[in-house]
């Protein structure tokens, strides 16, 4: 389906109208949008991973159908699908199969809101959780029925707009084997009488997930494809071909894991998002960037049910992000044609959406309204009140709230937690601020806030966590005007969530603690014995960071190396802090800790202190010496002979690695902690200096000289 097609469907009502008028101004970015098809078109894993369903426009426009409003004796849809649903066989059939519950309900349900839908959405079950939201709250009722898959009651078209929507079909049997199912349509007489010509037909299988008593695609597509082709003209065109395919009658046979759906596909969007697979495109990315379906999936739900008054043309409302980082809700707004605005504490942020945003509003052309994004702390008072100008109230704010290891709330660099779960407090400031600003809210963000957001007066608030591991979560108010909270068929809850977080942490705590026999290591004479020494002073946060970043990979060396001895010495002070505090240094199990320094816990004697600056080069690894590494970068220690002065001062015997001798071309000897001691676990498991240089060196040091290096050489 071109965009061109959509935009000439016939608008149902004026806001789909001007939807469409929205749309239309995108419509002229098609070259690119095609060739971004065929780019992703030649990417196997990706689109089996989205799942690919040959798109069509909708049903109402396609000839078949809509030459022929009032079809005699033939497939009228939406009375068919209302005698099904009046005689409760569908909706309950769909249940049964698919083991939702409450097929009482569900019916009654489908009685009073009309046509039930399956819509089928893309296969990722972190995402999936935002497309509930999305398809609870642009529909009335719908249900999960599995990954990828709802049962949309209501006006399912109204999802349209939805990020992962793949194809949305009018279900007519629902069975739990294939057999069964083609007993059923074997019964289904369809004509289109009002058609000279009958149209052509066509049947498409869609696997969902695998049925455990499948019936080969081969053999289902011959059965049902026989007499989906009874029904029509059969199907000459080439089936690879979307653009060819726009105005078949088509239907589907959906297989999941517990049963068959096989419906008519009433519409289905091109099988890509345009609009996410144009964000990808932007000019700039940003680390914290959002997920362009979770931005649209945000959008979505907050303009839900009053899109209209969003219109950026005639609407009283606009949509904010206050902490709009790279635009990502902005230009998800913007592609449903709503009034949006932004802002963000750092002006490269601002700078950053502008870029992109704009990027796309050039493209479709000069009657398409630029986002505004301004430079503002979202904290202040009334900060947005006049984000959009005075003519426009704040209608929602939609915000990735800034969180975690990347970006923290003041815009500065995140702190490196990848868990934040006891600072769910640090949200409070920025929640506050924005309660009374806006009716409705959705936010992301790194630990539930909810229960917060409950508690400080919001109204109708529930979540959903966007990743199964409890790592985001997406939190929606919709204020004191809605009727209730939404209510998602999720695949996995909030608290589900977080256990398997929990679990997870334990299940990995577990396991390393069983395989280690840190006494045994210790005790054997062949051991590899090496010492860190952390007694330096670092000299930087930055530093601190990178000296406990290596001692954690050294504990990663160690955790797959069973000959080697490590010890870090000097525990104690900041590095100690930094590498409880950001790399559970608490859970190290497989090293020894002790706060003393390196000359107290072994022999002065036995000590072979590394240091690139020292005269004398080391030859062989021997067990019966202790090969201390001092715990320090080379930022600090560039142009410092830092470590050999620390091991002369202590009468320890210093040497350096044999680089200049075996890898003269190697330009920049200062390695990093965990490479030193690779090296010496190499060498002493029988290489050669070459095999072990040419193993454990770092690669891009092998090829590249480090910028830094161009500069005055001061160490070795
Ligand atoms: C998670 S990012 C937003 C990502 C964005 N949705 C995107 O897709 O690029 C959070 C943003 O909040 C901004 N920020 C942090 N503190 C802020 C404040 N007090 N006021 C406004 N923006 C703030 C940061 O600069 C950062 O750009």
């Amino acid at each position: 389906m071109t965009l061109h097609h959509h935009l000439h469907s016939s608008p149902r009502d004026a806001r789909s109208a001007v939807m469409l008028a929205r749309l239309a101004r995108c419509a002229r970015i098609e070259p690119h949008v095609a060739s971004s098809r065929r780019r992703v078109a030649t990417k196997a894993s990706k689109s089996s991973k989205m799942g690919r369903f040959p798109s069509t426009k909708s049903v109402e426009n396609t000839p078949a159908f809509a030459a022929a409003p009032d079809i005699h004796g033939g497939l009228d849809i939406d009375a068919v699908v209302a005698r099904w649903g009046a005689s409760a066989t569908i909706v309950d059939d769909i249940c049964a199969t698919f083991g939702v519950g409450g097929g009482g309900a569900a019916r009654a349900k489908a009685r009073e809101l009309g046509t039930p839908r399956v819509l089928l959405t893309h296969k990722n079950e972190n995402v999936y959780n935002a497309y509930a939201c999305e398809i609870a709250a642009m529909t009335r009722a719908s249900r999960s029925l599995c990954v990828g898959m709802f049962l949309a009651m209501g006006d399912a078209r109204a999802v349209r707009h939805a990020a992962g929507l793949r194809a949305e079909i009018v279900p007519l049997f629902a069975r739990d084997t294939a057999e069964a199912l083609l007993a059923d349509v074997e019964t289904l007489r369809v004509t289109f009488s009002s058609h000279v010509n009958a149209p052509e037909t066509a049947f498409f299988h869609d696997c969902v997930a695998r049925h455990p008593h499948r019936m080969s695609s081969d053999a289902l597509g011959a059965a049902f494809g026989r007499i989906v082709d009874s029904w029509g003209a059969g199907l000459s065109r080439a089936r690879g071909d979307e653009r060819q395919m726009e105005d078949v009658a088509r239907f589907a046979v959906i297989e999941s894991a517990r049963g068959y759906v096989f419906g008519l596909v009433s519409y289905a969007p091109s099988s890509l998002s345009l609009r996410a697979v144009d964000w990808a495109r932007k000019p700039q990315h940003f680390s914290a960037g959002t997920r362009a379906e979770i931005a649209l999936a945000c959008v979505n739900v907050a303009a839900a049910g009053c899109e209209a008054a969003f219109d950026v043309d005639s609407g009283s409302a606009a949509l904010i992000d206050p902490c709009c980082g790279s635009g990502t809700m902005l230009h998800a707004a913007w592609t449903r044609g709503f009034a949006v605005a932004g802002g963000d504490i750092s002006p490269g942020a601002v700078a950053m959406t502008k870029t992109n945003v704009g990027y796309f509003v050039a493209r479709a052309g000069q009657s398409s309204t630029m986002p505004r994004a301004v430079e503002r702390d979202a904290l202040e008072p009334n900060a947005f009140q006049d984000a959009y100008g005075s003519h426009k109230r704040v209608g929602a704010i939609v915000s990735n709230l800034p969180f975690g290891r990347r970006v923290a709330i003041g815009g500065g660099d995140g702190d490196g937690r990848a868990s934040v779960g006891a600072f769910a407090s640090e949200y409070a400031p920025m929640l506050t601020a924005f309660r009374d600003a806006a009716d409705r809210h959705v936010f992301i963000s790194g630990v539930p806030i909810a229960d917060d957001m409950r508690a400080m007066g919001y109204k109708n608030v529930s979540d959903v966590s966007l990743c199964r591991f409890g790592r985001s979560f997406m939190t929606i108010a919709l204020g004191e005007s809605a009727s209730g909270a939404l209510e998602p068929a999720t695949l996995f809850s909030v608290d589900e969530a977080l256990e398997r977080a929990a679990g997870k942490k334990e299940k990995k705590w577990q396991k390393s603690k069983s395989k280690v026999d840190i006494a045994a290591r210790f005790a054997n004479p062949n051991a590899l014995r090496i010492a860190i020494d952390v007694s330096y002073e670092q000299d930087s946060t930055r530093a601190r960071r990178s000296v406990a970043k290596q001692l954690c990979e050294c504990v990663g060396v160690s955790h797959r190396n069973d000959n080697l001895a490590l010890t870090y010495c000097a525990w104690r002070g900041p590095i100690a802090e930094e590498s409880r505090e950001y790399f559970f240094s608490d859970r190290w199990d497989c090293i020894k800790k002790d706060d003393r320094d390196v000359e107290e816990v072994f022999a002065p004697e036995d000590i072979v202190y590394m240091s690139p600056d020292a005269d004398e080069a080391l030859d062989e690894v021997d067990a019966s010496k202790v090969y201390v590494v001092g715990g320090i970068v080379d930022l600090a220690t560039r142009g410092m002979r830092t470590s050999v002065t620390r091991a002369t001062n202590a009468g320890l015997r210093a040497v350096r690695l044999p680089i200049r001798e075996f890898k003269p071309e190697q330009t920049h000897t200062v390695l990093n902690i965990d490479a030193v001691v690779k090296i010496l676990a190499a060498r002493r498991s029988g290489l050669s200096w070459d095999e072990t240089f040419e193993r454990e060196l770092p690669k891009r040091q092998k090829k590249e000289r480090p910028k830094r290096e161009k500069r005055e050489r001061v160490v070795e």
